[in-house]
């Protein structure tokens, strides 16, 4: 009868075309995570911990309960290496996280977790940050490191925010406490490769949530830091519309000059336009990191180690991030350009 009823509830899953939905914006079944004597049919249900789990969680720590599934499909945040990575998702895959070197300079290194969020889960050898024990930016009192993982950012019991991030109030089990509410954007399927025509339309709010763990990086009002959370301005927004690579700096235009590896925050934004900002549109963490890591240090959209494209991927052995401008007449200069233009003398080289 059992096995009946997996096969009807098999077949539902064929015809309904869509993938099953487990937490369904509120709280999943608890078995999915829990275990409530680390026992089923007198075997112990995580062999690695005989005397069970903090949280009474079937795995040692809330990011391997999440890689349980997480890892190889619903996103793919942990597979392949950091040379093949599979089809990068919005937030990026911490797969990038066990390189061995990021950089693509002339002379030092960025080791692996340089790549993004380290988060601990041990069952996957994920460490916290050895050398950042606390948020950037947030101060002695910052989030520590060694408590960060998935649960640090998205609730684990669910809610109705994007991704299930957390909003104002306590998280993690009273460990820390958000200030700033939940991002508002709204996401492509949680498995879809992000590129210029599909990807997370990003409305507002993103810096502010960030900067519950990362304080006031995003307010140069307080610091001389790059402003995040601000609007563009016409001249930046006229620059970003224009801007069709270091080959082309002027022929761009509007319609079509968004680029996935540069949003801003606009809520008139939709996730499958291409439209590029207007003068209200914001500048934030987003527009420059992933959430979760990339194959660029500082969990870069781009690398910010190369000078020209071409240097990408080249020292580090690490997936070279796809040129946006590929152009036989000009090397791609950093996507900065995209808002400030300072490769205008590279149109002047024979
Ligand atoms: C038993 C498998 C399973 C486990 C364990 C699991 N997930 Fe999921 N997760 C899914 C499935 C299936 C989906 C897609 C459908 C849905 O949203 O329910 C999903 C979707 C998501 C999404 C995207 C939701 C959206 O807005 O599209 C996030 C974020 C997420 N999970 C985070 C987590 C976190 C954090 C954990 C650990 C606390 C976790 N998941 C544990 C199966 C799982
Ligand atoms: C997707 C995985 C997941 C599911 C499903 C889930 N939990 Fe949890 N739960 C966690 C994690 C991870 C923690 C550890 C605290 C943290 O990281 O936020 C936790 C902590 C708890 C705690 C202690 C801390 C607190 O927040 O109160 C209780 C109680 C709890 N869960 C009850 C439940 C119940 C009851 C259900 C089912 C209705 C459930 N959980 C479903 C992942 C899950
Ligand atoms: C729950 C707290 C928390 C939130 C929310 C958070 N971070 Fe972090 N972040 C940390 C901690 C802790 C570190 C230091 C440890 C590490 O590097 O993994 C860190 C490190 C980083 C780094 C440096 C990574 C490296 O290793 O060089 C970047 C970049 C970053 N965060 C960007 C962001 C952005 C962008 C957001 C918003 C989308 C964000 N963070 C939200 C806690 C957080
Ligand atoms: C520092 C905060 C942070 C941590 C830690 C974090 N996430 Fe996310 N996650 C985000 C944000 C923000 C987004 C939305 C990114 C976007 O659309 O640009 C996201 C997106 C996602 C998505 C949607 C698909 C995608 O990749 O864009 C899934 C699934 C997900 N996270 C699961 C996880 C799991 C599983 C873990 C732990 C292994 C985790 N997250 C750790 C902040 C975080
Ligand atoms: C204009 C692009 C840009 C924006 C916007 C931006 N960052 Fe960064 N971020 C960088 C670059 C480039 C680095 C490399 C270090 C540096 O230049 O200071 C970096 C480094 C970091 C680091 C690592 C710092 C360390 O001590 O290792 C963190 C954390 C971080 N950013 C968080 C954020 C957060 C949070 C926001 C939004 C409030 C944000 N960034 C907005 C470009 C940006
Ligand atoms: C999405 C557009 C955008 C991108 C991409 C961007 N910036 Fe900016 N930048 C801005 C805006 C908006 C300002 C504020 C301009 C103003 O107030 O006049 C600014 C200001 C600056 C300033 C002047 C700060 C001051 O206080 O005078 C510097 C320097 C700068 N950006 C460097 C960078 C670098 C380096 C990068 C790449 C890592 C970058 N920017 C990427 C939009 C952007």
């Amino acid at each position: 009868m059992r096995k009946l009823l997996l096969l009807a509830a098999g077949v539902l899953f064929v015809l309904g075309g869509t993938a099953y939905a487990f937490h369904d914006e509120g709280v999943a079944r608890c078995a999915a995570c829990h275990t409530m004597h680390n026992s089923q049919n007198n075997t112990l249900v995580d062999p690695n911990s005989p005397n069970g789990n903090p949280w009474l969680l079937k795995d040692a720590t809330p990011s391997d309960v999440c890689l349980s599934c997480h890892a190889v499909t619903h996103g793919n945040e942990f597979t392949g290496t950091p040379l093949t990575p599979p089809p990068q998702t919005a937030a990026g895959s911490f797969i990038f996280l066990t390189a061995t070197n990021l950089n693509e300079g002339r002379s030092g290194s960025y080791p692996g977790y340089t790549a993004g969020h380290s988060i601990v889960a041990p069952g996957y050898a994920l460490a916290a940050d050895g050398t950042v024990l606390n948020a950037p930016g947030g101060g002695a009192n910052a989030f520590p490191s060694s408590d960060l993982g998935c649960s640090s950012c998205h609730d684990p019991h669910g809610n109705t925010n994007f991704r299930m991030l957390y909003g104002v109030g306590a998280i993690q089990d009273g460990l820390f406490t958000f200030t700033n509410p939940a991002p508002i954007a709204e996401g492509v399927s949680y498995n879809d490769t992000v590129g210029n025509t599909i990807h997370t339309a990003y409305h507002s709010g993103m810096s502010g949530w960030c900067g519950n763990c990362h304080g006031d990086f995003h307010n140069n009002n307080t610091k001389l830091v790059h402003p995040s959370g601000q609007a563009l301005g016409g001249t930046i927004a006229g620059i970003y519309n224009r801007y069709n690579g270091t080959g082309d700096q002027t022929g761009g235009v509007q319609a079509t000059s968004f680029l996935e590896l540069v949003p801003f925050e606009d809520p008139a934004m939709t996730t499958t336009s291409t439209t590029g900002p207007t003068a209200s549109s914001q500048v934030m963490c987003l527009t420059c990191h992933r959430a979760h890591a990339s194959s660029a240090a500082d969990a870069g959209r781009w690398d910010f180690t190369i000078s020209v494209w071409s240097e990408e991927g080249v020292r580090s052995g690490t997936y070279a991030i796809p040129n946006p401008y590929p152009n036989p007449l000009a090397d791609q200069r950093s996507l900065c350009n995209k808002c400030h233009n300072k490769d205008v003398n590279d149109l002047l080289l024979p």
